[in-house]
């Protein structure tokens, strides 16, 4: 539960305006923790698309060079969708290197020395594991009664699969 890490806050609701858009706030606020998570794991993946871009090595330099930035443009839109479905269902996003840390169920990884496999390996297991978290929370908005961000989570796990299959392919 956010509410017991201590690296976190509670996702406060916004009181100036009620959200009545047939949802309980019970219901908002579990799939609004689901979001939180979501976009924690997709700025970790973020940040080390970045540092791979960065930091690669070896004849596919260019190549994968540019990949990696082509995959954290895409993952940049689709954090920022992320954070705003949470406003939308009338809470504040998590919005701090804290926060993400604290929520995100991915790993970090240290400095590959520019180990272009190691890259591509590390990139699969994270995309592959947030297309497993989105599969669950696909279900888990539906069950709140929420089939706005099932659709959204649902279109957002077909890009992921995209983005793992580019990601795969490059390993042969
Ligand atoms: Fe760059």
């Amino acid at each position: 539960m956010i509410q017991e890490n201590p690296t976190t806050r509670p996702l406060t609701a916004i009181t100036h305006a009620k959200v009545q858009i047939g949802m309980t706030e019970t219901s908002r606020q579990l799939v609004a923790e689901e979001l939180s998570r979501l976009l924690s794991d997709q700025y970790m993946l973020y940040t080390k698309l970045r540092n791979y871009h960065w930091n690669v090595l070896g004849m596919q330099f260019k190549a994968l060079h540019d990949l990696f930035e082509e995959q954290y443009t895409l993952v940049a839109t689709y954090v920022d969708n992320t954070a705003e479905r949470i406003r939308m269902l009338g809470f504040f996003s998590p919005g701090s290197m804290e926060a993400f840390l604290g929520l995100g169920r991915l790993s970090e990884t240290n400095h590959q020395h520019g180990d272009a496999i190691k890259m591509l390996n590390n990139l699969l297991t994270d995309q592959e594991t947030l297309i497993r978290f989105l599969r669950t929370a696909v279900g888990l908005a539906s069950d709140q009664g929420d089939e706005g961000t099932a659709d959204f989570l649902t279109g957002l796990m077909e890009a992921y699969e995209k983005m793992a299959w580019m990601t795969r392919a490059h390993l042969g």
